[in-house]
């Protein structure tokens, strides 16, 4: 089985979906957020961009990926931002079929607010700018998309599941 890459906005889904892909597929799950976590030594995404600074956050990024692109037989939920280093993607990819999980702004910034935990959600029209900005991105990379909206995550998984 070719890995498969769950790639979006944040609030898109993809950790839920990621989550169900692997019971129902029974192979493994990687967040790369928690790797990215687990290399910070901090306790939260929210403590790397404060103290170590974005830049930091994105070299231990494509850390986890270059590693990430000899696994094989794992579904891998990227962080949101995984998109805008297209090295990052090119290692995903060795193994890998790239997912992007369409979801309407609107969508996003209901699930997500008050969400605390995402540094770069604090703004909201910082960050309706970056959605129209990575959309283009999330587009180049895709080998497969889903349109998210009005569907439940049972639902993004089974159609998925058809597609691959
Ligand atoms: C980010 C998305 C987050 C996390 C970090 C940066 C981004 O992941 O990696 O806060 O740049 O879009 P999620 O997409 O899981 O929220």
């Amino acid at each position: 089985m070719k890995n498969i890459i769950l790639i979006g906005f944040m609030g898109s889904g993809k950790s839920t979906v990621a989550a169900l892909l692997s019971k129902k597929l029974r192979v493994n799950c990687i967040e790369t957020d928690k790797e990215v976590l687990a290399r910070s030594h901090r306790n939260s995404i929210g403590e790397i961009f404060v103290k170590d600074g974005e830049m930091r956050f994105r070299e231990l990024e494509l850390e986890v990926a270059s590693h990430l692109g000899d696994r094989k037989d794992v579904i891998i939920s990227t962080g949101g931002g995984m998109v805008i280093n297209k090295l990052c993607i090119d290692h995903l990819k060795q193994n890998g079929v790239v997912v992007y999980l369409e979801t309407s702004f609107e969508v996003i910034e209901k699930r997500l607010n008050g969400d605390d935990t995402r540094p770069l959600f604090s703004d909201v029209n910082k960050a309706r700018k970056l959605f129209q900005f990575r959309k283009h991105l999330y587009e180049e990379y895709e080998d497969i998309r889903i349109t998210t909206d009005n569907q439940t995550a049972e639902e993004i998984t089974n159609s998925i599941l058809e597609k691959i």
